[in-house]
């Protein structure tokens, strides 16, 4: 059990856990000086201070302070952890001299033509061990618990051969019994294709459909599909062959669509209800049409628009047509090295003109529902796990993409439980 008592506002309030869409996005439903009571790991009841129940108040003012059980929150808000609904975060190395090659001039193209890019940390991801995989890869998580994650989903996709894609699933796996994140893990066989496959592509998609899906759906290690639909990488008719495969394995699409150009994948995300499309840099009137008439959600990747160099994605103009908008970090080696959603949030604001509510929304509940985890994560809604951020002394929930650099979280709970 755990009572917190005196909050400055609870925020992200939800009776009924529900997406958000248009106008709706800009409001955050707090309750000022607000109690919030966790049992069993879950939301049990909320309110205002003055509606407290009166068992609840005999126990704050009867219990010991130092037990844990009693937080006061005087002066801090409490708000839901974000659910990062789009990271690479199994990785082998950091690839810094693309970084300094992309300094210099060169594209995440032609960095990727010339063998770079997640042709780089393939190699490399082949040449490490699954343990030293996992070790890096939960250092990673415990740096995003560290910024106010409590959910993520996690790809595959830089292992581009049965036996290293299968290896990256394993560590996801692993990561989900061991640490107290709840995770999501999708398969990105689709990523890139290997280098003896450049002239074949054929044999790649083969090999997806024929040998990876079906392994990896024996085995129960993804739950998502992914494609990096773009020209240079995965076309239309190949994204369209790998999700009609993967979904009679039970496993729904998520597709990489739009960031280098109108690549056809929102379209061809929707033609198969896929949960989200992620990227969207390259958004006009179709995409608009296909995803407005769809249960698909799109979910912007500020952070690596940033990182490249490139347009934002229209997203002010995507939630003002009635679509709902999910952010995510996209943490990975090449494009977006940071799963801070505090610095998504920022850039959310400043370069594409979501207002810090949106932005908070855009990486809470929307971001819980494009990795299907709405129904139990991301806002304070009865019977939900309490996965919460309680935040420092902040003078606004606004201070957080505002105040970019500076630390706004106090303790994170996943379950209720202090991480
Ligand atoms: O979402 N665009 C494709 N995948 C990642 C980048 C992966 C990498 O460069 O290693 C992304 O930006």
């Amino acid at each position: 059990m755990k009572l917190f008592v005196n909050i400055k506002e609870l925020v992200g309030v939800q009776e009924v856990s529900a997406l958000k869409v248009g106008a709706e996005m800009d409001s955050l439903n707090g309750i000022k000086d607000a109690f919030l009571l966790v049992e069993d790991g879950r939301i049990a009841q909320y309110g205002p201070m003055c509606d407290m129940p009166q068992n609840l108040r005999d126990l704050a003012e009867n219990a010991v302070l130092q037990s844990g059980e009693i937080v006061d929150a005087t002066g801090r808000y409490i708000m839901p952890a974000f659910c990062d609904s789009h990271t690479h975060l199994v990785y082998a190395g950091s690839r810094e001299q693309e970084f300094t090659d992309k300094i210099k001039g060169l594209s995440y193209q032609e960095i990727a033509r010339r063998g770079g890019g997640i042709l780089n940390s393939a190699k490399l991801l082949s040449q490490t061990s699954e343990e030293s995989l996992f070790n890096s890869a939960m250092q990673r998580a415990r740096e995003i618990m560290g910024q106010g994650t409590g959910a993520v989903e996690i790809k595959s996709g830089y292992g581009l051969n049965p036996q290293d894609e299968i290896k990256m699933l394993r560590v996801i796996a692993r990561m989900k019994e061991e640490s107290p994140l709840t995770i999501k893990s999708t398969f990105l066989g689709a990523h890139a294709f290997p280098a003896k496959y450049a002239d074949d592509h054929n044999v790649y998609v083969e090999e997806i459909i024929n040998e990876m899906i079906p392994m990896i759906a024996s085995e129960g290690l993804a739950e998502y599909i992914d494609a990096f639909c773009e020209e240079g990488f995965f076309s239309v008719e190949d994204t369209d062959r790998i999700f009609n495969a993967g979904m009679k394995y039970g496993l729904r699409p998520k597709v990489h669509a739009n960031q280098m150009g109108f690549s056809g994948g929102v379209q061809v995300g929707v033609k198969y209800n896929a949960i989200s499309v992620d990227h969207l840099e390259s958004t006009g009137a179709d995409e608009f049409r296909a995803l407005k008439e769809s249960d698909t959600i799109a979910t912007i990747l500020p952070g690596a628009t940033f990182f490249l160099n490139m347009q934002y994605a229209p997203a002010r103009q995507i939630i003002d047509y009635g679509i709902p908008v999910a952010m995510a970090s996209n943490y990975n080696p090449g494009s977006c090295p940071s799963g801070s959603l505090q610095f998504q949030m920022a850039l959310a604001c400043i370069a594409m003109k979501l207002t810090p509510a949106e932005a908070l929304n855009a990486c809470t509940i929307n971001g819980a529902f494009a990795m299907g985890v709405d129904d139990m994560l991301g806002g304070i809604t009865a019977g939900k796990q309490a996965n919460i951020i309680l935040t420092k002394e902040i003078p606004s929930i606004d201070f957080i993409p505002y105040a970019f650099t500076t630390p706004f979280m106090e303790r994170l709970y996943i379950a209720g439980r202090e991480v």
